[in-house]
């Protein structure tokens, strides 16, 4: 019988019973066809293609004047009650969930310099020429709004690094309103970086060209990892400059501002509804109203399986909310993405990834990898999310409370216990899935665990290796040959990966008949390309000289990232990061690296 040695374990998820784990898993949000089967997809135009694979019939139809393109807030502004004073004198803002507020203008010479195809004719119904125009051009950047558009900012709190920071709010982003499409979503369509609002305390409401990057890359890459987030239209950069200090370090720089237009189902927060319950004691009868308003709002639009009659319906609410975030943040992990700021402000109520700024993908497997360098207690490294989940899924419970009866109370608190489960559950599904697995076998969780271990003393790369066990035969791996493959050589060197890779091989073996398939199963699950933190950087310095080839590179080839790119590998993004990579240090207000992964949670 095989065993460990001495390879000291952490914390491993726990068996639990098993159903085989379908690509579709990591797929289901994506609104093409994954990539699975064949990875020789061309570089020219792969997102293209499976966009209009399962939109032909539409594709004609796209909206092609800017003129009928109508967004709304009205729906938004009869739920809810809205803050009496208008303009954008920064202020504590009381008894409303929205504030009017106008974007004020990018200052040109304005340049839309990414667009999402996806998100503009599969999202908005927009026909991309649309895009070239001077009028889309004033739409996105704030210069000029939509017919019939009455921008809103969002009043919210949150907790903070653990403490609760009282009112938040939209800082930099105006909700210009609700599209409908006619495939009869509902998308939420926000601007980043318009400009001051009543919630910006100290700063500017502006962002600038290497965050506005960041986000609109980060997000697009995980929508096509499959992973659920928000989403990016499109990107405009202007000569407007910014002060920033980087680093914080009193080094203040002038950069230039841009606006992104991003998209979500719903952007409520776990401190959409914090703030209100924090405010109770101050007006007892007005917080309850309108914490029902906005509970009753979400769950009759975003979660139409809970009966709007039921008794039950936020303790169902609750639990959805509490599934759904081991949900997300076992695919985060599943990828090496760390978020970097987990406040209950950046968690989505619908639990989507929201708020991309100093997020990273984890390149050497490190469950202590940190994105933001500031972050030197490593509160939010890559090992401690799921950790900081159950924190802020305890401070929801916290804010619904009050609108619980004590047997609810009790309930929602047995549903909190769960959570561990249902993320290590998760987790091992989705490991399975990179590694392969089919079934269920006693070593499984050794073996993922194993090698997990062997990474983190090799310092192997973590997208890399499973990538690469995804394109060997077990014939392949069982010679050891790996000159052909960086990843599976750093690791090789460990002193136990002979024996890891035999207990490997041998449950592979088991799998009868499987090898073809394997391979293709895993390569849908693994990719070959994410946004690393160099690659981003390489194209904001190009980007920085307004040259902005590479971030157009780096959209296609992440929209894509299961599929081998002929440019992608010419450009090195599957190849071992250059060496300046290695000492290369982010600032947080953009966003910056370190990384740590797996399990779990600490369960003192
Ligand atoms: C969509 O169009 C493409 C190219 O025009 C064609 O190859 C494909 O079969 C069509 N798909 C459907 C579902 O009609
Ligand atoms: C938990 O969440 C996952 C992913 O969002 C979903 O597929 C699953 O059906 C959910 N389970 C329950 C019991 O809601
Ligand atoms: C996350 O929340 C904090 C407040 O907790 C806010 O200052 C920050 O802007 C948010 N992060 C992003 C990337 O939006
Ligand atoms: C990074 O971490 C520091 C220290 O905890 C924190 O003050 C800062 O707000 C964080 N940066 C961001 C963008 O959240
Ligand atoms: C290893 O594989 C490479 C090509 O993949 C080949 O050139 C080399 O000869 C092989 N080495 C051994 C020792 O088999």
């Amino acid at each position: 019988m095989w065993h460990l040695g001495e390879v000291p374990l952490f914390a491993v998820v726990t068996a639990t019973i098993v159903t085989i784990v379908h690509m579709q898993d990591f797929c289901q949000k994506a609104d093409f066809e994954c990539q699975s089967q064949d990875l020789s997809a061309s570089a020219q135009q792969p997102l293209s293609q499976s966009v209009n694979s399962r939109w032909n019939a539409s594709v004609l139809n796209l909206i092609q004047n800017l003129d009928h393109f109508r967004v709304s807030n009205e729906k938004l502004m009869g739920a809810f009650p809205i803050d009496e004073m208008q303009g954008n004198s920064v202020r504590t803002v009381k008894n409303c969930i929205f504030s009017e507020s106008i974007p004020t203008p990018l200052k040109g010479p304005l340049r839309l310099v990414a667009v999402s195809k996806d998100v503009i004719e599969g999202l908005l119904d927009l026909d991309m020429a649309t895009t070239q125009s001077e009028t889309f051009l004033q739409y996105v950047s704030g210069g000029r709004r939509l017919p019939e558009s009455q921008p809103l900012t969002h009043r919210y709190g949150g907790h903070q690094f653990g403490y609760w920071a009282g009112q938040l709010g939209d800082g930099r982003a105006h909700l210009l309103g609700q599209y409908t499409n006619r495939k009869g979503d509902t998308w939420e369509l926000q601007l980043k970086g318009s400009g001051k609002t009543p919630y910006s305390r100290s700063g500017d409401g502006r962002a600038v060209v290497r965050s506005s990057l960041r986000e609109f890359l980060g997000s697009e890459a995980m929508h096509f990892l499959g992973v659920p987030t928000s989403r990016a239209a499109c990107l405009v950069v202007s000569e407007e400059p910014v002060l920033r200090d980087q680093f914080y370090d009193g080094n203040v720089k002038t950069e230039r501002g841009a606006v992104v237009l991003r998209l979500a189902k719903s952007w409520f927060r776990i401190g959409s509804l914090e703030i209100l319950s924090q405010s109770k004691e101050l007006d007892l009868l007005r917080w309850f109203v309108d914490f029902r308003k906005l509970l009753n709002f979400v769950i009759e639009e975003h979660f139409p399986s809970i009966q709007t009659n039921d008794p039950d319906k936020y303790l169902a609410f609750y639990s959805r909310v509490v599934n759904d975030t081991a949900h997300l943040i076992a695919q985060w992990m599943s990828v090496g993405f760390a978020h970097g700021v987990c406040n209950t402000d950046n968690f989505s109520l619908l639990s989507i990834t929201i708020d991309y700024g100093p997020f990273g993908f984890m390149e050497s497997y490190n469950p202590s990898f940190v994105p933001n360098t500031s972050d030197d207690e490593g509160r939010y490294s890559v090992g401690e999310q799921a950790s900081v989940g159950l924190f802020n899924l305890e401070k929801l419970l916290d804010a619904l409370r009050p609108i619980l009866t004590a047997g609810q109370q009790r309930a929602a608190e047995t549903v909190l216990k769960g959570y561990v489960d249902i993320y290590e559950t998760r987790i091992h599904h989705l490991f399975k899935a990179k590694l392969g697995l089919l079934g269920d076998d006693v070593e499984d969780d050794y073996i993922i665990a194993f090698l997990l271990k062997m990474m983190e003393d090799t310092q192997a790369d973590f997208t890399m290796v499973f990538r690469e066990l995804s394109e060997f035969s077990a014939f392949q791996l069982h010679n050891h040959n790996f000159t052909q493959a960086w990843a599976l050589e750093d690791l090789s060197s460990h002193g136990l990966f002979p024996d890891w890779l035999s207990v490997y091989l041998q449950r592979l073996h088991r799998q009868v008949h499987d090898n073809d398939v394997r391979q293709a199963r895993m390569k849908g699950v693994n990719p070959r390309y994410v946004l690393r933190n160099w690659m981003a950087q390489s194209a904001i310095k190009k980007a920085e000289r307004n040259d902005f080839s590479e971030v157009e590179l780096l959209h296609r080839i992440l929209s894509s990232p299961f599929a081998i790119q002929s440019s992608a590998e010419a450009a090195g993004y599957a190849a071992r990061p250059p060496k300046w990579a290695q000492t290369l240090k982010i600032s947080c207000s953009s966003g910056s690296m370190a990384v740590e992964l797996l399990p779990l949670i600490n369960r003192t």
